[in-house]
Formats: structure tokens, C-alpha cells, sequence
């Protein structure tokens, strides 16, 4: 267990059942950290709910009306605000926008993302979909640290997941994230060790 208690911050623009067990982890003693703010563009996201339902500072990204862009100026607002929050970690947990420059460069190292598959294969959006179609008989989930590719950045920690006869799209993607929400609290803990 890391010494001292690391202070997160948790990205995401859907149902958030990956911050939820970072969470979870905190709790049970597994992750010696303290969520300090849940960020998301997207203000219907129910990860905002899992925050506030825990007391956790939440914040909406002025994404400026684009579907997919992470505006320069969000990224260069959200660095001062975490700065300010003196944010150990960024947590991406199914955050769906590229994270550039303006965040990177504030917090080398320090960005983490979550992707539902064995990168490098099937980086991008639905992997599991992806995955499905390749007709691979194994896929996974990775948990790496974030540079300026999409799903590019070196590996933390992977776990395999099988693919079964009569999957579908949801029950792959259920399975993967089973396995998720036990690797992302042990690879913020391998990040925090190799400080
Ligand atoms: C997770 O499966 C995560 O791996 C994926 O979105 C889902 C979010 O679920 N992320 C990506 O596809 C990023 N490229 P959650 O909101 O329940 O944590």
C-alpha cells in the first residue's frame, strides 16, 4: 500500500460503474486514495450521480456543443481546476473524448484510461463490438497510461476475458466489465507504486 493517500480525479461520460468501483476499493481498503472530483461532458451521465450521492464535488466540461472535440480551452480550465485540487491521478473511466496537450503536459504520467479490450487490439469506441466481429476467442480490458494517440499509451495491466459461443454484443461487454471493475483499482494501485 502506497504511503500516502493519493488524491483522484474521475473523467467519464456514461454510467460510471468503473468510478463506482474505484469507490468500492476505497472503501474496502484496497486503494489507500480519496476521490476529490467527478468530471463529465456529458450533464445526463449517471456517473454525476454516483459523485453526488457520495458527496463528491462533480463539474460539467464545456465541451462548446461538439459531439466529440475536447476543446483546447475545457482541457487548459480543467488542468487549472485540478491543479488547484492538487490531483495526484486522472482517472479516465469511460470518458469519451481525446485528452490533448493542454492535460497532458499539466499531469505527465498521471493520466490513466480504462479501454474494453486487449490493446493494442481494437482501439476506438465499442472494442467489444469490435472484438465480437473479428471473431477473436479471447478479448480483455486494459488499463494504460494516456498519451496523445487514441488507446495508444503504454500498459499497466490487462486482464483476458473469454469469448463465448452465443455472445452478444452486451454479454461480452458485461463480462469485460466484471473484469474491469477489479483491474482498475489494482492498476491505480501499480501506478501509485511506480511513482
Ligand atoms: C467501459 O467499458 C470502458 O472500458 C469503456 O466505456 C465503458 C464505461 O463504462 N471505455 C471506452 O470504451 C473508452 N474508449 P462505465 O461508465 O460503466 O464505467
Amino acid at each position: 500500500m502506497h504511503a500516502m493517500k493519493m488524491r483522484l480525479a474521475i473523467l467519464g461520460s456514461g454510467s460510471g460503474t468503473n468510478c463506482q468501483s474505484i469507490f468500492q476499493a476505497i472503501d474496502d481498503g484496497r486503494l489507500n486514495a480519496e476521490v476529490v472530483a467527478v468530471f463529465s461532458d456529458n450533464p445526463e451521465a449517471y456517473i454525476l450521480e454516483r459523485a453526488k450521492k457520495r458527496g463528491v464535488p462533480t463539474g460539467l466540461l464545456n465541451c462548446q456543443g461538439f459531439r466529440n472535440k475536447f476543446p483546447e480551452d475545457a482541457q487548459k480550465d480543467l488542468a487549472k481546476q485540478l491543479q488547484a485540487l492538487q490531483v495526484d491521478f486522472i482517472c479516465l473511466a469511460g470518458f469519451m473524448r481525446l485528452v490533448k496537450a493542454p492535460l497532458l503536459e499539466a499531469f505527465p504520467r498521471r493520466i490513466l484510461n480504462i479501454h474494453p479490450a486487449l490493446l493494442p487490439a481494437f482501439p476506438g469506441v465499442e472494442a467489444w463490438k469490435q472484438a465480437l466481429e473479428a471473431g477473436v476467442k479471447q478479448t480483455g480490458c486494459t488499463v494504460h497510461y494516456v498519451d496523445a494517440g487514441m488507446d495508444t499509451g503504454e500498459i499497466i495491466m490487462q486482464a483476458f476475458v473469454p469469448v463465448l459461443a452465443g455472445d452478444t454484443s452486451e454479454s461480452l461487454h458485461a463480462r469485460i466489465q466484471v473484469q474491469e471493475h477489479i483491474l482498475y483499482p489494482a492498476a491505480i494501485l501499480s501506478a501509485m507504486a511506480r511513482l
